[in-house]
């Protein structure tokens, strides 16, 4: 037999392009395909793009130019391009840059060993349709080898909520839900295989429809898995946190008080501008009924600074927001325009007044992240230990609140869940002692 060829994936975006990535390793793996983490080795480099901001895309076009004297080298080395730049750009890639082989769209990556025996064949391919078929059903089952504790699993992919400033209504089309029993299949598979804590993954997950009782639905039946510890998901839409989810955030033991729920800005008339469809107000109430089903939850968002009309008032206001809800963790971004959005047709906020904010905005939520995590010392949490950490004899976990955790603690507790009392908060991170030793 001839030996494996080797396959080199980078992957850039959100953590469904990660979910994304294993699966694709899974459908070349058909193909004879292995995984390398050696780019220079490959016979395939794979880049799984992500488009939701200018710079996420350019940085493909960049990758792209480095990739040249790799295939001069070799000439039989193949390169594609995957996700979600591959859906918005495919055509005008295969033109600029003839070395890409391959351009295959988010939804379509289960039709890769088709499109690799063209490719085989010195045929470049691309694919960027959206089909009906459900692209995880026609993947190989997941092969069976032992991994870490912790997995993502799609749950729920598009979204048709259209907000003024986003392409993932283009690049990944409409919401699609997938069936329950679907991903409790591949649930148990995953605990089989050693998994303690799934991550449910949607770019709209609380718009999951998938089982007759919405997300709260399937996250009950999951746990009802032995096994399967801890269940968290992303990403939420405000409009979409019904009551039952709201209430499993209280009475669901395995359901983690972690919420990443974006509202990308404080200003109303700003929310309105960017068709978000609900007010700052609503925000409030809703954070308050979360709150009062589980008073210890993380909460965690999203922010766009310079929005196109973004006046000084209208960042005040997210500032306001931002000091009244109290962010254990949150992302902000510089307004993009992007193409073929609503917005990128309005004259844009001056760039250096936005960076400006931008910066005001971050120093603002990372004083709440940090005081969040100093909170947390001499606390006792639990901590799922999912690698060995940099120094010998440490291991590296999450808490509930998925801070991370740095504990001496022996190699045998990687997949397992400990009590830890905090003992130090430093940059990003925690430090923590097992608390059964020193009780
Ligand atoms: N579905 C998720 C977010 C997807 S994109 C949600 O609705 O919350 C992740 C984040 O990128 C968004 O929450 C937003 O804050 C940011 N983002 C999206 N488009 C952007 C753009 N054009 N410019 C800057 N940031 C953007
Ligand atoms: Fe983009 Fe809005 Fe959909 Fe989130 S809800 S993916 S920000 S359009
Ligand atoms: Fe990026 Fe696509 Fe995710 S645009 S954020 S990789 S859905």
């Amino acid at each position: 037999m001839s030996a494996p060829k080797k396959l080199f994936i980078k992957t850039y975006g959100c953590q469904m392009n990660v979910y994304d990535s294993e699966r694709m390793a899974e459908a070349l793996g058909a193909s004879g395909y292995e995984e390398t983490g050696d780019m220079t080795e490959a016979d395939m480099i794979l880049l799984n793009t992500c488009h939701i901001r200018e710079k996420a895309a350019e940085k493909v076009y960049s990758e792209l130019g480095r990739l040249r004297p790799l295939k001069d080298d070799k000439p039989d080395l193949k390169i594609g391009v995957a996700g979600c730049v591959a859906q918005a750009e495919g055509e005008e890639i295969m033109r600029r840059q003839p070395l890409v082989d391959l351009v295959v769209g988010p939804q379509t990556y289960h039709r890769l060993p088709d499109l690799m025996a063209k490719v085989d064949q010195g045929v470049p391919a691309l694919d960027t349709d959206f089909p009906e078929e459900d692209k995880f059903e026609h993947l190989p089952k997941r092969p069976l080898p032992k991994r870490g504790p912790t997995a993502f699993l799609t749950v729920q992919e598009g979204c048709d909520k259209f907000c003024a400033f986003c392409v993932v209504p283009y690049t990944r089309g409409a919401e699609v839900s997938r069936p329950a029993e679907r991903l409790l299949r591949e649930a148990r598979d995953l605990v089989e295989r050693g998994v303690r804590e799934v991550t449910l993954l949607g770019q709209n997950v609380n718009a999951y429809h998938g089982h007759d009782k919405g997300l709260a639905g399937l996250i009950w039946d999951l746990s009802e898995i032995d096994g399967l510890d801890r269940i968290r998901f992303t990403t939420s839409h405000p409009n979409d946190m019904d009551d039952a989810l709201i209430d499993a955030h209280g009475t669901c033991e395995k359901l983690m008080p972690y919420l990443h729920l974006p509202v990308q800005s404080g200003s109303d008339r700003i929310l309105k501008a960017m068709n978000r469809k609900h007010t700052r107000d609503d925000y409030f109430r809703l954070i308050d009924r979360i709150r009062a089903a589980r008073p210890d939850l993380m909460l965690s968002g999203d922010f766009i600074v310079g929005f196109p009309g973004e006046t000084d008032q209208d960042f005040a206001d997210t500032l306001d927001l931002v000091e009244r809800v109290g962010y254990g963790q949150a992302y902000s971004f510089r307004y993009s325009a992007r193409p073929g959005t609503p917005a990128a047709e309005k004259a844009e906020v001056d760039p250096a007044l936005a960076q400006a904010r931008l910066h005001e905005l971050q120093a603002l939520l990372t004083r709440q992240q940090r005081d969040t995590q100093d909170a947390m010392v001499g606390r006792q949490v639990n901590v799922l230990f999912e690698k060995q950490g940099r120094k010998d004899g440490q291991l590296i976990g999450k808490s509930d609140y998925l801070h991370a955790v740095h504990v001496t603690a022996p190699d045998q507790m990687i997949g397992t869940i400990q009590p830890v009392r905090i003992t130090e908060s430093v940059t990003n991170s925690l430090a923590g002692e097992l608390a059964a030793v020193t009780a």
